[in-house]
């Protein structure tokens, strides 16, 4: 499978990612307000959750090793920074991986601290919490300029 095949399942993979880190907030969100119990639904949730992150980290390391964007950046180095293309090389060859791969290990450990809680209401408590950072900081770090529907915004 070649480099636009990948970009093209990881750039749409992302609204799957989307919807599901949003549901199993939602979820946890209704159930710490409602005092609901942490049933199999959020168990469903945070599990499609982390196996759309996986997959979402393994798509994007694989991308970094073959992108001719992020290949390009790294051999023009600082030279970059005085071009226009500083958006893109901070954005592709640096910030979205670094800040996308701390936004993974927050989700991961967000799963493990909710399945580890005693109570309920901790639960839905620890996903509200490392789910809700993780999304925020996988939001601040998409590339909303290369989508079409979106292109320019950057
Ligand atoms: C769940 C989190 C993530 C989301 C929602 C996401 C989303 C995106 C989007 C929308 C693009 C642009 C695709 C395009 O140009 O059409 C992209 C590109 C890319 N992402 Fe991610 N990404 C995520 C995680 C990661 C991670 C963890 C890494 C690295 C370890 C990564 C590495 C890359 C690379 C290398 C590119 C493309 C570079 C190029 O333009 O050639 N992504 N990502």
């Amino acid at each position: 499978m070649g480099y636009s095949t990948l970009l093209l399942i990881h750039s749409w993979l992302r609204w799957a990612f989307l919807l599901a880190a949003l549901y199993a907030i939602i979820r946890s969100l209704n159930g710490k307000i409602n005092n609901k119990p942490f049933g199999k639904e959020e168990n469903t949730a945070a599990k499609v959750l982390v196996a759309l992150t996986h997959t979402m980290l393994l798509l994007g390391l694989v991308l970094w090793f073959i992108s001719p964007n992020v290949q390009q950046a790294l051999s023009q180095g600082a030279s970059i920074f005085m071009k226009d293309k500083v958006m893109r090389a901070l954005v592709m060859e640096m910030e979205h991986p670094l800040i996308n791969i701390i936004a993974v290990v927050l989700i991961q450990l967000g799963r493990i601290k909710s399945k580890k809680a005693y109570e309920d209401s901790s639960k839905h408590m620890r996903s509200l919490v490392y789910y809700g950072i993780g999304l925020l900081l996988i939001l601040s770090r998409i590339p909303w300029g290369t989508t079409p529907m979106f292109r320019g915004m950057e």
